[in-house]
């Protein structure tokens, strides 16, 4: 049973959820990747968590590699334009690219890297998210790989951050509303 948080309302998916769910998609990855290998990519610094647990389930020769983005907006809402603050240190021509993301929100930055990575003439690219929320207007991105859905609420947890803490914590949960409110007024 895992500890919560004292910052931490309720647990959403425990670190056996979790556990469970990453050993599933690396089985399917596995198995649909067969015989070719992959390059896998992870956008700092949510997913670093998710994708250093994902690799160890994929039983394929693969190479990983992470970019760093940070969004252009108001600081609450993205504008959807992204710039790259660490790209990938090798080439993808050629690749099977696997895009392996801790939370797709607006998608805008999803969106953004596919078709920026597109670009580079890889043989395939695609996505492997943890969390997929549902949130209107979400941008157009077809993800191959969903983890869990997820309520559009304030988590922590499992690589993702409040004000860059909480991502040490083995499962995920929602963010206790008095922890982010205090901070704001
Ligand atoms: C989070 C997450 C995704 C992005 C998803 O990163 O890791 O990269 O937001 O949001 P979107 O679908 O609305 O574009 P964040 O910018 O919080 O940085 P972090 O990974 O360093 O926590």
């Amino acid at each position: 049973m895992d500890q919560i948080h004292p910052d931490v309302e309720r647990i959403l998916f425990s670190e056996h959820d979790l556990k469970a769910c990453v050993a599933r998609m690396g089985q399917q990855i596995t198995q649909d990747y067969a015989g070719q290998s992959l390059f896998v990519v992870s956008v700092l610094r949510g997913a670093a968590i998710f994708m250093a647990d994902l690799v160890r389930e994929i039983k394929l020769p693969l190479e990983m590699d992470y970019m760093a983005v940070s969004s252009y907006g108001d600081g609450v809402k993205t504008s959807g334009v992204v710039r790259v603050l660490k790209d990938l240190t090798d080439d993808i021509k050629g690749r099977h690219v696997l895009i392996v993301e801790d939370v797709l929100d607006s998608g805008l930055t999803l969106r953004y890297l596919m078709d920026h990575l597109a670009l580079r003439d890889p043989a395939s690219i695609a996505v492997a998210t943890l969390l997929h929320k549902n949130v209107p207007n979400q941008a157009d991105v077809n993800c191959r790989y969903i983890g869990f859905e997820c309520p559009d609420e304030f988590i922590v947890g499992y690589g993702l951050d409040y004000a860059q803490r909480y991502r040490n914590l083995p499962y995920i949960g929602v963010l206790k509303p008095e922890i982010y409110s205090s901070v704001e007024a």
